[in-house]
């Protein structure tokens, strides 16, 4: 009996849903709403009016794989989760998909999902050493790339890209963005979004891209990662929220939110960010995605005191999928207590299955072929190409480099130089370190015929300690012309959850270097890191120093090609570089303060003793530190020299409906063909909110024979000049401006305009 009177409540609630769905469509009819004729609205109205709330609810769940296990199969007959992440075997994911489109009730599949992150099995450059290339092109390509090897294993989408704002190295993560800049980071952040998505979603290998983390991730506070985020209100919008705004425009498929706070409200219940901001201010139509458990962790931030408030909470705020399903199975008790009303499901459904139907998953369930597509050759090379452009030349003392044919003998030394799982980053799942090729094996394959290679790692890794193999790298070292050190960090040491307090160089490593210094051999220093580490004591003891980041599957072949010539260093810093960890948070567009580092920078050795205490005349800059960096943003040094002359304007004062053309000609003055990164800077000298020393408005990167001219010009307009204040209005306000176009953020030519009212 009881089983009887269940089953009728639950085909009248059926009923009484249908109707809902019918009449909400009429409605929509009525209001003479567009997107009724829309064939995909069409097929997801249709879909959602048959659906129980549980099926609905179940869509908005997404779990871990546990491969093709019994529960997981009832799971999915009973429409209980949508999605799947970290599944790739292919026949599991087919097995599961036909279970979801022949067993279950309504047939919907699932969507599979996993962190692509700079790469699958082909693997990039870290996305920081990506963001050194400077190159839109090469991070789409490397992008499409991974979307091709990752869906022929029916994986659809990707939790990339990473488009935080780092502005401290003792981040973990900041090895996941592009940098520091958001200029930079929007273009970066857009190419890859490009690069996953293809041509059009429902391409079956294409995958839907997810702009992460949703916002402010990367202020976490001391570098620490999940701590806390301080953010203003005109920080949030001029500095960390615009490449999540190019995301939008490039068509993102999803966003995530993060697991931070800002300003003690978590991201994954504010209804100000996901709802008022993505929502209604950009217009965004896509499924959010919560952070791994981040919509439970609102319990630890002490947000919400239980499970059930923190479902409630995250679905008002407009989060639409809770990964790893910690809470969201409270949703149907919400529901019918009426704390959360059906059509606020409705709407949350909706996303995720206009995202199926987006991406052909009803019409195309299943892998169409079984061919492995994993390291083609054309996936390494161009995974090469962008180990090249990610790698930056911050010295190159009487053009050590590239290593003149004069050298017969090499010795390789340090952690790095044979290190194929470390020298591919972060976030790699399925890359293998097999087919890794390193530095040490190209020199052998390439060169072992006619340079003397005399390897002798001298430690074994990153972060260790024991000395008792320093005796054999010495003796290489004085054996040999010329000396090639791979320091670093092993893979570990940076990304999710692994911040470091020291940035310096790991284990026994600087002293190894100092040891070998004294040989007195020149020195090539090559980093492989997750992070500018500190190196300041190390610079001075070698020549040269190509900076790699993690430069992945094809880091090898790109770092031989570069020392020996066959390619030309071109990356430049996507971050500011400190000397020592203790100036991070650190970047270049900073604000001026008061008292700017200019005239009076106190030097912590030449304060007298019992000095009085004096501030006057004092500036903002540390008494061991001073005020520069080591390296400014955008540096990089080349094989070749470029001159800036003839910097143009296309007038001296525009108004606010006029655009402004800046150009400059770019002479390559060196012997070698190389590619230069054309940067443009603004500064708008008073503001009615303060307005950074800097801002990158537009680059360009061209490459120039020896001897070739060209002329680069940009325009701004009047989008480029404005800002947001505390208020969240923006401005466009009239005044100075100083325009640089140069190398770096340090240098260039410089020219001023002015802003009419
Ligand atoms: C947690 C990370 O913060 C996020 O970036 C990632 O996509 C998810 N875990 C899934 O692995």
């Amino acid at each position: 009996m009881m089983k009887h009177k269940k089953f009728v409540t639950k085909d009248l609630f059926q009923l009484a849903n249908q109707w809902l769905g019918i009449l909400s469509f009429l409605f929509l009819i009525a209001c003479g709403d567009q997107s009724i004729n829309d064939p995909v609205e069409k097929k997801v109205s249709g879909l959602l009016s048959k659906m129980t709330l549980e099926e609905k609810i179940g869509q908005l769940i997404q779990q871990n794989s546990e491969g093709y296990s019994d529960n997981k199969i009832g799971q999915i007959k009973n429409s209980a989760i949508g999605s799947i992440l970290n599944e790739t075997n292919p026949e599991t994911i087919n097995a599961l998909q036909k279970i979801a489109v022949e067993e279950s009730r309504l047939g919907i599949p699932i969507l599979f999902g996993r962190d692509v992150i700079h790469g699958f099995k082909t693997i990039f450059p870290v996305p920081l050493g990506q963001g050194a290339s400077w190159n839109p092109q090469i991070v789409e390509e490397g992008a499409r790339i991974a979307a091709i090897e990752a869906a022929s294993t029916g994986i659809r989408w990707t939790f990339a890209p990473m488009l935080d704002i780092g502005r401290d190295q003792r981040w973990g993560r900041i090895v996941e963005g592009f940098g520091e800049d958001p200029y930079l980071t929007s273009a970066l952040g857009a190419a890859m979004i490009r690069g996953f998505q293809g041509e059009r979603l429902n391409d079956p290998t294409s995958l839907a891209a997810c702009a992460k983390h949703f916002a402010g991730y990367g202020a976490a506070e001391g570098g620490r990662d999940y701590n806390t985020s301080i953010i203003s209100g005109e920080q949030l919008r001029n500095t960390y929220l615009p490449p999540f705004k190019a995301a939008v425009d490039a068509g993102a498929a999803t966003f995530m939110v993060s697991f931070n706070e800002i300003n003690g409200v978590p991201n994954s219940g504010n209804p100000w960010l996901t709802q008022q901001l993505l929502r209604k201010e950009w217009g965004y139509d896509g499924m959010v995605v919560s952070d791994w458990n981040s919509v439970g962790e609102m319990i630890n931030h002490g947000y919400v005191k239980d499970p059930e408030e923190a479902a409630l909470v995250a679905l008002k705020a407009g989060i639409d999928m809770d990964m790893e399903n910690h809470v969201f199975s409270h949703l149907t008790n919400l529901v019918k207590n009426k704390k959360i009303k059906e059509s606020e499901i409705d709407e949350a459904v909706r996303r995720v299955l206009r995202l199926k139907f987006k991406l052909g998953l009803f019409e195309n369930p299943y892998l169409a072929t079984t061919q492995p597509v994993f390291y083609a050759e054309e996936h390494l090379a161009i995974a090469q190409k962008a180990a090249v452009e990610s790698v930056v030349l911050l010295k190159n003392e009487n053009n050590l480099l590239p290593l003149a044919n004069t050298i017969k003998s090499v010795a390789v030394i340090g952690p790095m130089a044979d290190a194929p799982h470390d020298q591919l980053g972060t976030w790699v799942f399925d890359g293998e370190k097999s087919h890794t090729v390193t530095p040490l094996t190209t020199l052998r394959e390439e060169y072992g015929s006619t340079l003397k290679i005399n390897y002798a790692q001298g430690l074994n890794f990153s972060r260790d300690k024991d000395t008792k193999q320093f005796a054999q790298a010495i003796a290489a070292a004085k054996a040999s012309d010329a000396v090639l050190f791979f320091a670093g960090e092993e893979a570990i040491l940076s990304g999710e959850a692994h911040s470091r307090a020291d940035i310096s160089l790991p284990g026994a490593q600087k002293e190894l270097l100092a040891e070998v210094a004294k040989t007195g051999k020149p020195i090539v220093l090559i980093v492989m890191a997750g992070r500018t580490t500190e190196i300041y004591k190390e610079l001075p003891l070698v020549n040269a120093c190509l900076f790699s980041f993690h430069p992945g599957t094809m880091g090898g072949p790109a770092l031989v090609d570069l020392i020996f010539g066959k390619a030309v260093p071109s990356g430049k810093l996507p971050v500011t570089y400190p000397k020592m960890v203790g100036q991070s948070p650190i970047y270049y567009n900073h604000k001026n303060t008061g008292r700017p580092p200019v005239g009076n920078i106190e030097n912590i050795d030449d304060i007298p003793l019992e000095a009085g205490q004096v501030s006057l005349g004092n500036t903002s800059h540390y008494l061991d530190a001073g005020k520069d960096p080591l390296f400014p943003f955008g540096y990089g040094l080349s094989y070749t020299t470029f001159q800036y002359s003839d910097l143009k304007l296309s007038a001296k004062e525009i108004g606010k409906d006029e655009q402004l053309v800046a150009s400059c000609v770019v002479t390559n003055t060196g012997t070698f063909e190389g590619a230069e990164t054309v940067q443009l800077y603004i500064r708008d000298w008073v503001g009615s909110i303060t307005r950074p020393v800097k801002e990158l408005k537009a680059f360009d990167k061209i490459t120039l024979k020896a001897g070739e001219s060209r002329t680069v010009s940009f325009t701004l307009t009047a989008d480029d000049l404005k800002f947001w204040n505390n208020d969240n209005q923006q401005l466009l306000e009239a005044g100075d401006f100083t325009l640089w176009i140069g190398p770096n953020s340090a240098e260039g030519l410089e020219t001023n305009f002015k802003l009419k009212e």
